[in-house]
């Protein structure tokens, strides 16, 4: 049994304490994410529930802008909106864990809290091992390490990891992201009556499974939830190749919809859907809330091989989580609803009932204009071949009615003026709820049918909003200012 020596914890503290002003400094910091004090932030890890008090645990380096030896961040909130920074919970200093404690989730089990993580361990030749490790807290706060609980089976290459565990019918299942000796991306399933000894179910879903084809050399991250009478499988296969608008980025972040046979643990399931159309979303993770809301982090964020232009690294921080967003099954299908807590962020509401665009080349609407915003476009009437707002110099939404088609561009984030886009097919355009911070965008459009989350980095200042229709439409217009609540 070990907790985080308070050698480390004085190193992080060094760390922030010396980067503070920096990080603050920076335009590009976000006004209502959850972002690293300094240094890097990717998966969100741990997201639970517990006295009282939402958890939000996160992948962390807290020495460099670059991956390496991951520990876990924290934050706890009241509301989700307001969020205090804790101290780490867990750091890279055990020998199943000293390269990383990389992701994972937590439960509450007799009254205490039980996070399930990967150790991550590098030889000196870059050998990898994995180990899936236990921590207990009685506190929520501060945690004992248990050690590996499981280890990988013949089969599987190291590349096993990211535990997500969850009760069903008075047992413990835990579903982890793996990679046969075949290089097949799959997930596999375990259980356990005490968290502590685990058995082996074997693939659960993956490529060459369930009827899928070839689906990828890695998956990771999934989180398997049930949801309206529905399971659905989230996880993040890696190795898919880019076709049509779809796969359009490194890795990918989706889910599988069915149901699950819990008497022979298998998993009958539709096709893969994406949960996002955005340039930065990846490994999210849910959690059911005391009021039995399914809410859903994503890291704003994707493939390391993206890294390297953010312009935030120059101020010794780089990425963030999404809003939490709340999760429900209609359609056969899984909507995103930002969590109705985030109107605690409104301020100056500016409305504009059934605003006419016919044919405008360019018009603006008073005081609808902003960095850091919500505004939602419901769109009563729509006849228009062409449909885009504006946003600054660098952001342009768009629907093109005769094609069916949405459009995402954003500026390249090298500063070289050129645009990047990403598209998806949508029969028709019903509302854009947009959650603008200082250097991010999430897109919800119909009701959150689809999302698209990226970040943005508007060097011109401009807070101009712009529509622009080719045809006829009406839409009502509603524009918040967000407070900010980070520090
Ligand atoms: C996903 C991921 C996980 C891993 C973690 C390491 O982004 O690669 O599979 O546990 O990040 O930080």
């Amino acid at each position: 049994m070990k907790k985080t020596s308070l050698d480390m914890q004085n190193k992080v503290h060094q760390q922030i304490t010396e980067y503070k002003q920096v990080v603050a400094s920076d335009s590009y910091r976000l006004h209502y994410h959850i972002m690293p004090p300094v240094g890097l932030l990717n998966d969100p890890n741990g997201l639970v529930y517990f006295r009282g008090k939402y958890h939000v645990f996160y992948q962390w380096n807290p020495f460099e802008t670059s991956h390496g030896a991951k520990f876990w961040g924290h934050y706890t909130s009241d509301d989700l909106v307001h969020w205090e920074e804790a101290e780490i919970a867990l750091a890279p200093d055990s020998w199943y864990d000293k390269n990383g404690c990389y992701s994972g989730s937590a439960v509450i089990h007799n009254e205490k809290m039980y996070v399930f993580y990967t150790g991550n361990v590098k030889d000196e030749d870059g050998n990898r091992s994995s180990y899936q490790c236990l921590a207990i807290s009685e506190d929520g706060f501060t945690f004992e390490k248990k050690g590996p609980v499981i280890h990988v089976p013949d089969g599987f290459t190291a590349h096993y990891r990211d535990p997500k565990v969850f009760h069903h019918q008075n047992k413990w299942y835990m579903v982890l992201g793996a990679q046969t000796e075949q290089e097949k991306g799959v997930t596999v399933l375990y259980s356990s009556s005490d968290l502590e000894r685990w058995q082996f179910h074997g693939p659960f879903a993956g490529s060459g499974l369930n009827g899928l084809g070839d689906f990828g050399y890695m998956w990771e991250c999934p989180d398997l939830i049930e949801i309206n009478g529905k399971n659905v499988l989230l996880v993040c296969p890696q190795g898919l190749l880019a076709r049509g608008f779809a796969f359009q980025n490194i890795f990918q972040s989706g889910y599988f919809g069915g149901q699950v046979d819990f008497d022979s643990l298998s998993f009958k399931h539709g096709d893969f859907v994406e949960l996002d159309r955005g340039f930065d979303f990846y490994a999210p993770q849910t959690m059911r809330d005391e009021k039995g809301r399914t809410i859903l982090f994503g890291w704003m964020g994707n493939a390391e091989e993206a890294d390297v232009i953010q312009p935030t690294v120059k101020h010794h921080w780089i990425h963030a989580l999404t809003i939490p967003r709340e999760l429900e099954w209609k359609n056969e299908n899984l909507y995103q609803h930002p969590v109705e807590e985030l109107q605690q962020l409104r301020l100056n509401e500016v409305y504009y009932p059934d605003v006419k665009f016919n044919d405008d080349a360019g018009i603006s609407l008073s005081d609808i204009k902003g960095n850091v915003f919500e505004l939602l476009v419901e769109v009563t009437y729509i006849q228009a071949t062409d449909f885009s707002i504006e946003i600054g110099a660098s952001l342009r939404i768009s629907y093109n009615a005769k094609e069916k088609v949405f459009t995402f561009e954003r500026e390249k984030l090298n500063q070289s003026k050129a645009f990047e886009s990403r598209h998806c097919h949508l029969e028709q355009l019903n509302s854009i709820h947009v959650y603008k911070d200082a250097s991010s965008i999430e897109i919800f459009i119909n009701d959150g049918a689809v999302v698209f989350s990226s970040r943005v980095f508007d060097a011109s200042n401009s807070e101009e909003i712009t529509f622009k229709v080719n045809g006829h439409i009406q839409a009502n217009v509603t524009k918040w200012d967000l407070k900010r609540v980070t520090c």
